[in-house]
């Protein structure tokens, strides 16, 4: 996080006596990452953290990955993720590698009342698609809203509250690294430059400490080695009565991303939201088209050599692909190019604005789909960009030479049949 943030009582000076009203002493929690280099918050609970009740036995909760590989771009149909489940329970894996895992969830249940989670290995960015509620967590509440981002640090309890009545709907990405803004948008403090495309009042860090001094049996369901291990404490894990530093929930709206426009058509990178190791973020968000006379608004075909790239489409109408739902994911893996299908690079041209809203999630490594993704895939979508399909003729429709005979028919032919 880039700031500072301080909730609640707190004594003056690190690692001194802090009086409970009793006599007795509130316990200290450091809370950092990367042993004692990253971020970190200090924490003052009421009872102390280390007081277990029980270890009940892990619940299995690993990923099945395809085993094979594949290279082709692959259509992923978020909507059809039945509902079901709490928050935890029903997050479905769709790909991932050992950087990041990008889940879908559309929870219809509450956890138990004494229930919560914390994830041991990785920091969450939670895409709120749809719903509205609140993030509880030790530290404070983080309110949210359809469209925003929720950052979770990694370690930290909580559990999650819908309000509402829409069904929600949330795209979550796991990292065993941090989430934070692009190096390029922040100066030698941290501060984020002009030009970035948000601001530090963008961030909303918790804005209630609620402090719950109860005992009972109280389950944090903890996630590490691809298992659930529950963890029975006797107090109430939020029970601290206040704390400061730079690990905290927060959440920012996708709404709040200005976007970056120019004459011509602009790269993805413009559209960076957050960057984490070996992978980053990025919002597309409504926007003015280029104002060049002669630009093209629709993207140009990419070769994403190194790189493979996620979009999971929000809202609006997505100009360069045709077949693209709400709740769509797509996967254009590096090594092969991809581009806008056919018809839409010339319906582009002249239109002013887009109301689309999509997140881009783009790995430095090659990115796996699961068991869960081929339930719901397009298996089409590889050939969509085949013009017959769009009511286009084929490119290469001119004549050939005559000793090539039955050659086009052939070379149709072998396309269909490649299916
Ligand atoms: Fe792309």
């Amino acid at each position: 996080m880039p700031f500072y943030v301080r909730m609640g009582k707190v004594p003056n000076k690190r690692h001194v006596q802090f009086p409970r009203p009793d006599g007795a002493l509130y316990t200290e929690e450091v809370i950092g990452a990367e042993g004692f280099s990253g971020i970190s918050s200090i924490a003052y609970h009421i009872h102390p953290p280390t007081l277990v009740h029980d270890v009940r036995k892990p619940e299995p909760y690993a990923v099945e990955f395809v085993k094979e590989d594949s290279l082709q771009h692959r259509h992923f149909k978020g909507a059809e993720v039945e509902p079901g489940g709490d928050w935890l329970s029903g997050r479905q894996y769709i790909m991932g590698n050992a950087d990041v895992l990008l889940a879908l969830a559309a929870p219809t249940e509450p956890m138990g009342e004494h229930e919560f989670y914390k994830n041991a290995s990785c920091d969450e960015l939670v895409y709120v698609h749809d719903g509205e509620g609140r993030l509880e967590t030790p530290l404070g509440t983080v309110e949210f809203t359809q469209g925003d981002y929720i950052h979770i640090p990694r370690t930290l309890t909580h559990r999650w509250a819908f309000e509402g009545v829409s069904q929600p709907r949330l795209l979550v990405i796991e990292a065993p690294s941090e989430f934070h803004p692009p190096k390029r948008y922040r100066n030698q403090f941290g501060q984020l430059l002009e030009h970035s495309p948000y601001h530090e009042r963008d961030y909303r860090p918790p804005t209630e400490l609620v402090t719950r001094d109860e005992e009972g049996e109280f389950v944090v369901k903890i996630k590490k080695h691809g298992k659930l291990f529950p963890y029975v404490y006797r107090y109430h894990p939020f029970d601290v009565v206040g704390w400061d530093g730079y690990m905290y929930p927060y959440a920012i709206s996708i709404h709040d991303f200005e976007p970056i426009t120019g004459r011509i058509h602009q790269p993805p990178p413009v559209h960076q939201m957050f960057e984490a190791h070996n992978f980053v973020v990025c919002s597309f968000v409504p926007r003015l088209f280029d104002y060049h006379p002669q630009s093209i608004p629709a993207p140009y075909n990419h070769s994403n050599i190194d790189s493979d790239e996620v979009l999971y489409y929000a809202e609006g109408d997505f100009m360069s692909r045709k077949g693209i739902e709400r709740g769509s994911f797509t996967l254009h893996p590096g090594g092969i190019p991809h581009g806008p299908h056919p018809g839409t690079t010339e319906a582009s041209i002249g239109k002013k604005e887009t109301r689309e809203l999509a997140v881009m999630v783009d790995t430095f490594r090659p990115l796996h789909p699961t068991k869960t993704a081929l339930k719901i895939e397009d298996e089409e979508y590889v050939f969509s960009w085949q013009p017959e399909r769009h009511g286009h003729p084929l490119p290469d429709a001119a004549p050939l030479p005559p000793h090539a005979g039955d050659g086009a028919t052939a070379t149709v032919s072998s396309a269909d049949s490649a299916r």
